[in-house]
């Protein structure tokens, strides 16, 4: 596992080095009428990457893949797949394959037959049908399961079917909008790392449309958050939750407790900012003037809480009475409101059962919180 995950991340520093991206999408937008839904975005992906469009339903991920496909004309701006052009190219034509939901699958048809079914269509010879399908077949580790129908499968099986369909032709870019919609929670999740391994194993680059935080989280190289056909941030799962640019993607990705603050000082090394809650300095560059309106965010699990004030030196404490309780089991979370007003979450890992642990917090009671300035958000907007 943790050599794979190195492995993976070879793979998306390889890939960005790389001189020709697969794809290139330049300043493409796509108008119904006037309404715009993907306004002028512009991303290269590079071969071999798991890509995630995620964003909140609407906000015009499918219209994006659709053109991708060949689905839908851009109103304006151009797509390259391996720099040739694709405008007039319909999408049989192009080196594209979209993996549609499990329920697409032909219901009177085989396993076998169902993911033969467009190497059929394309006319080729029987026997590399069947070399392939078999191949397919080991890939997502349906051997055996060959002469079932769909409707003897499970779910998980199902949209193993589906991707194998979709991967036996050998496109250079799968497209995939909400592959695992279909699944619940508990089988979702399995099918994240198997959808992972197995296009790690191809080698297939892949564009996944979803607007599951922690899908897009656990399965990407990069993500783009998208709200109202725009890319708002695109980068890494951890450049994304650790690094997020502003209010939307803090809390887009997880939760945020999110303070209004004041640039008072800017050296070219660090910077100083005011906050209801005092002071903090931040040590990182940045090109924001004094006087300019800055928020910063703290997660919930950056945070530390604890009974005894002066147990922790970190660089910033606070105190507050705790007014909400939630126990998930393995951590609980707590909503304390400090002295000056503001409602914080905060999330403690429950590593001891609770008659084991020092300090439970119970409602009302008097807690100190602590953080370390370098876990804090500079967010600008
Ligand atoms: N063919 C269409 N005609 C008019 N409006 C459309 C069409 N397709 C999508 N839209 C609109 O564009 C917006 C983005 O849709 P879509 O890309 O499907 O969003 P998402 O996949 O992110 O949920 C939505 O408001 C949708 O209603
Ligand atoms: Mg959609």
């Amino acid at each position: 596992m943790v050599s794979q995950s190195n492995d993976r991340a070879d793979t998306a520093k390889n890939a960005l080095n790389d001189e020709k991206p697969l794809l290139q999408i330049r300043n493409v937008t796509k108008k119904f009428g006037d309404f715009t839904a993907v306004n002028n975005v512009d991303l290269d992906i590079h071969s071999g990457e798991l890509f995630c469009l995620l964003g909140g339903s609407g906000c015009g991920k499918s219209t994006l893949l659709r053109m991708l496909a060949g689905f839908e004309t851009p109103t304006s701006g151009q797509i390259l797949i391996e720099s040739k052009d694709m405008s007039g190219v319909p999408p049989y034509q192009r080196p594209t394959n979209m993996m549609f939901q499990s329920y697409a699958l032909f219901p009177h048809m085989s396993v076998e037959k169902n993911i033969a079914f467009g190497l059929q269509q394309d006319g080729i010879n029987r026997s590399e049908i069947k070399d392939r399908t078999q191949n397919m077949l080991k890939l997502v580790e349906l051997q055996g399961y060959e002469k079932r129908r769909p409707g003897q499968l499970s779910g998980g099986q199902r949209q193993r079917v589906a991707l194998a369909r979709a991967l036996v032709k050998e496109p250079k870019l799968l497209l995939l909008d909400e592959p695992l919609g279909a699944l619940d929670k508990k089988l979702r999740e399995q099918t994240q790392f198997e959808l992972m391994n197995i296009q790690y194993k191809v080698g297939v680059t892949f564009v996944v449309v979803t607007h599951d935080q922690e899908e897009a989280m656990v399965l990407s190289d990069r993500i783009a958050v998208m709200d109202k056909g725009a890319f708002i941030q695109i980068g890494s799962p951890t450049e994304i939750y650790e690094f997020p640019k502003n209010r939307f993607v803090a809390n887009f990705i997880g939760s945020a407790n999110i303070f209004e603050g004041r640039v008072i000082e800017n050296t070219s090394k660090s910077l100083k900012i005011t906050t209801d809650l005092g002071e903090v300095e931040l040590k990182q560059s940045s090109t924001l003037t004094v006087g300019s309106t800055v928020y910063l965010g703290i997660r919930p699990e950056k945070i530390s809480i604890d009974k005894d004030a002066s147990s922790k030196k970190q660089d910033f404490t606070t105190s507050g009475v705790v007014e909400d309780i939630g126990y998930l089991g393995n951590t609980s979370r707590y909503k304390v409101r400090l002295d000056q007003g503001t409602l914080v979450d905060v999330t403690a890992q429950n590593h001891l059962r609770p008659q084991n642990r020092s300090h439970a917090f119970s409602w009302e009671e008097n807690v100190s919180l602590h953080w370390d300035a370098s876990n804090v958000m500079l967010l600008t907007s």
